[in-house]
């Protein structure tokens, strides 16, 4: 079931793009790959391919259905996605209450999923604190906290160290990691906030991924950096990340062969 959740004290970060792209890294290494959004922005289904009129989605069925995977899409070759899906202000409100309130909410409505042999998931979540990440936060084998290389977010960096995220330790299980994106080489600012990180996370800080002007281009075209483009600064820096992630996680890379998915209803 590997869990990982994509998170940020900060907005604007990355976050949604690296859950997108890692997707894409350990689908192409040969793993079956589940991307789940739980931010009501209904962003990471386009990084899929998903077209921006397509409403459809677990969160507006969420509090009256028990197995969310029927609204699972697939997203080609080993890859699939659970949009968040459109919704009304009152279905937002009813899925944050259930899930601040219901303490087995989210693991009957993921059950199937999370009991799905050798699934990844990487659920991408809105920035800050929020309903969903404090409920999932119990199940995740690991956290990835996208960080920028600015300012902004060097002075969030207290908020997750404080545990102001969740209200308690981000990960019991493999541990929470950092991802720096957007470093700037050419700018001294940038420069200098990449070497405080570096400094003050040592091993926590699991990669630095460039500021990459192809990332943009590739989410504009909606196609991962490694598609787009392959030789990228970005490619290369998640790719690494991907690596890692699945090392700590036991997640066996293999050799980019993709494979069929039995059909599990959305999947
Ligand atoms: N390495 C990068 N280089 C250049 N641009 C990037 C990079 N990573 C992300 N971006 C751009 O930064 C913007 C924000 O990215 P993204 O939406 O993934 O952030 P987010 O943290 O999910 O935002 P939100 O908090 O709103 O959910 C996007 O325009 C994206 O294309
Ligand atoms: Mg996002």
């Amino acid at each position: 079931m590997p869990l990982i959740c994509v998170c940020s004290p900060k907005g604007g970060v990355g976050k949604t793009t690296l859950a997108a792209n890692l997707t894409y890294a350990l689908a192409r290494a040969g793993s079956k790959v589940l991307a789940l959004d739980f931010d009501v922005q209904n962003a990471l289904r386009l990084h899929f391919g998903v077209p921006l009129s397509d409403e459809r989605g677990y969160v507006a069925k969420a509090t009256d259905s028990y197995d969310w995977s029927q609204y699972v899409l697939g997203a080609g070759g080993n890859m699939f996605v659970l949009p968040y899906g459109e919704v009304t202000e009152q279905q937002r409100v009813d899925f944050e209450d259930r899930l601040a309130n219901d303490e087995h909410f989210l693991a009957r409505g993921l059950g199937t999923l999370l009991n799905y042999p050798g699934l990844v998931i990487i659920a991408d979540f809105p920035p800050g604190p929020s309903a969903a990440l404090k409920a999932m936060t119990p199940l995740a084998d690991i956290h990835l906290v996208t960080l920028m290389a600015d300012t902004a977010s060097m002075s969030l960096l207290p908020h997750v160290e404080n545990n102001r995220l969740t209200g308690e330790a981000l990960n019991h299980k493999h541990g929470h990691f950092f991802v720096v994106n957007q470093s700037d080489s050419r700018r001294q600012i940038s420069r200098d906030v990449t070497a405080f990180m570096e400094e003050r996370l040592g091993e926590q800080l699991l990669g630095i991924i460039h500021r990459d002007e192809s990332v943009i281009e590739a989410n504009a075209s909606q196609k991962s950096i490694f598609e787009f483009s392959p030789s990228s600064a970005a490619a290369f820096d998640i790719e690494i990340i991907a690596k890692k992630v699945a090392a700590k996680l036991g997640v066996k890379v293999g050799d980019g062969t993709v494979h069929n998915m039995p059909r599990m209803s959305g999947l």
